[in-house]
């Protein structure tokens, strides 16, 4: 593997048994990565919320290896089954991050993986998922080795990077700065780093995902990522997500809610304006979430709310609000917008502080 990081080389030889579990949340993107280069490296930095409720579970009982007849040996069970459909995702991944956590071939694992939100809900685990695993692989070097929590912190979100970009951002919480921005002074395109200071309305801000569709999207965010290579917006996109980065700065910090607000939307739109001028063109949006988009518009016209929307790649809405909000978005999502979400459903989640290790 060409490009190794030797900062997160680790070499000494590991032989003893281990079981770990570490417990991972989603994220949702504030300014979006849309267009990567090779080995998991963004396009443009980008800054997420990281979720408290939206959680992968993930387990790994590592053996030392018998029998070494092949590269990885392993059983993965999702939800308690064996689902071989993961497993070419789950060695690709290995692949990728083995010069960094060598043990993967010398012992045998069982990985076991759950979420708190269903399978069918449209919400995309890969984020908590990739880092959830990340954090347990990396577990054997941390109980042999006393880097400290920094460094750790760092290679978690480096390992989970290298399994899906946004995973990056779900080691820690909560808001997270992933790839090189000349207004985060350690911010790095190889892991995700704290935002330093947050305004504390951020700190408990609510967002609630409106399942719009809880189907398989058409266009994977790989495919999508790929299309920025020859999209004709493409230099004038990242130019702007690099401009943004300073706007969400001052926007987080000094708690400039109006701001917020119209940053965080045309960010969203921008994503999907992307994807309707690649080509080939696609949408993933659905009538519903642009009713959904209209309610919201009329609603922060007639009251003084203060909610607003960001989308990832599909078509829920995320609906970002105050705490002190609560109660009356709750009750305009039930009189109004639930009516829109394939059977109503609704996850109502909250800023939180990042994985967390689950005894066991
Ligand atoms: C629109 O992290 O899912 O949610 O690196 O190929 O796994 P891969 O892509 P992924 O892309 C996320 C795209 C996004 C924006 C974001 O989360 O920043």
């Amino acid at each position: 593997m060409s490009n190794i990081h030797k900062e997160f080389v680790f070499s000494e030889e590991i032989k003893t048994s281990l079981n770990t579990c570490w417990q991972s949340p989603s994220n949702i993107a504030l300014i979006k990565y849309w267009g990567k280069e090779k080995n998991q490296i963004p396009k443009n930095p980008s800054i997420s919320f990281t979720l408290s409720k939206c959680l992968t579970t993930t387990s790994v009982q590592f053996e030392p290896r018998v029998d070494k007849s092949s590269t990885y040996s392993y059983a993965f069970y999702f939800e308690n089954k064996e689902t071989p459909s993961f497993l070419p995702k789950i060695e690709a991944f290995f692949e990728r991050i083995v010069p960094y956590v060598p043990y993967l071939k010398t012992h045998h694992m069982v990985i076991h993986s759950e979420n708190s939100f269903p399978h069918s809900s449209g919400i995309a685990s890969s984020a908590s998922a990739m880092s959830a695993l990340a954090l347990c692989l990396l577990e054997p070097e941390k109980e042999n080795s006393d880097k400290g929590e920094d460094y750790f912190n760092q290679k978690a979100s480096f390992l989970a990077r290298l399994g899906s970009g946004s995973a990056s951002r779900s080691v820690q919480g909560p808001a997270v700065v992933w790839g090189k921005s000349d207004f985060f002074r350690e911010s790095t395109d190889l892991y995700g780093i704290k935002m330093p200071s947050l305004h504390p309305i951020f700190q408990n801000y609510c967002d609630s995902i409106l399942i719009v569709d809880v189907g398989e999207k058409k266009v994977s965010s790989t495919t999508g990522h790929e299309l920025m290579n020859n999209h004709p917006y493409a230099n004038e996109r990242f130019a702007q997500a690099v401009e943004r980065m300073e706007k969400i700065k001052c926007i987080l910090e000094k708690g400039e809610i109006a701001d917020f607000i119209s940053l965080v939307e045309s960010e969203a739109l921008t994503l999907h304006a992307m994807m309707m001028t690649a080509n080939p063109y696609f949408i993933l949006l659905k009538p519903n979430t642009l009713k959904i988009i209209e309610k919201i518009w009329e609603y922060r016209k007639e009251t003084d709310s203060k909610v607003c929307f960001t989308l990832d790649a599909g078509a829920n809405i995320h609906l970002l609000y105050p705490e002190k909000e609560k109660n009356s978005v709750k009750e305009f999502i039930n009189t109004t917008l639930s009516s829109y979400c394939q059977e109503k459903k609704v996850i109502f989640d909250t800023v939180g502080n990042g994985a967390k290790k689950i005894s066991l």
